[in-house]
């Protein structure tokens, strides 16, 4: 009887533990796309807009891919960039300046957040990608 109820004993906590492994694991999902929404709020949105839309002729969207997935996005948040370029197939011809302060963790966190949220290809950047693109960067 005894070590029948500790079994029961050890199974609960067996379970509650697995539940509050689950909890955690999922709060810390929510927390990087929290992070860049936020990240984005402050540095990106005054230009690109709340949703990413762009303005006019003057600031395009973040709503094409081949800017989005592109191996050179980390680069363009921390140099910015500027010339003739085509975004959803309308010409830009503006210039953007860098945040040069911005760290990697930060950068990997934005740019899976204007993924999910701007495009339909809501890859997650991870620190370590955002350190390789950084790395070469021109
Ligand atoms: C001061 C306004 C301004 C701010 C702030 C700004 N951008 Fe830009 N961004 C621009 C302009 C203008 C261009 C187009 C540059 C060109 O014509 O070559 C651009 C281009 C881009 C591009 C490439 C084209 C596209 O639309 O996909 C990306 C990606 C981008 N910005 C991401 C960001 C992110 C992420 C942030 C926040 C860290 C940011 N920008 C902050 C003005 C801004």
């Amino acid at each position: 009887m005894k070590s029948n109820r500790s079994y029961i004993i050890i199974i609960v906590v067996c379970l509650l533990l697995i539940g509050l492994v689950l909890i955690v694991t999922q709060s810390k999902k929510k927390d990087y796309l929290t992070r860049g929404k936020m990240s984005y709020e402050k540095h990106c949105a005054n230009c690109h807009g709340i949703k990413g839309e762009g303005l006019q002729l003057l600031i395009p969207p973040l709503t094409d891919p081949t800017w989005t997935q592109n191996d050179s996005i980390a680069c363009i948040i921390k140099y910015g960039m500027e010339g003739k370029i085509m975004v959803n197939g309308k010409e830009y011809n503006n210039r953007m300046t860098g945040n040069a302060v911005i760290e990697n963790d930060e950068i990997a966190d934005l740019v899976s957040y204007i993924r999910k949220e701007f495009t339909q290809m809501p890859k997650r950047m991870t620190l370590k990608v955002a350190g390789e693109q950084i790395l070469k960067c021109k």
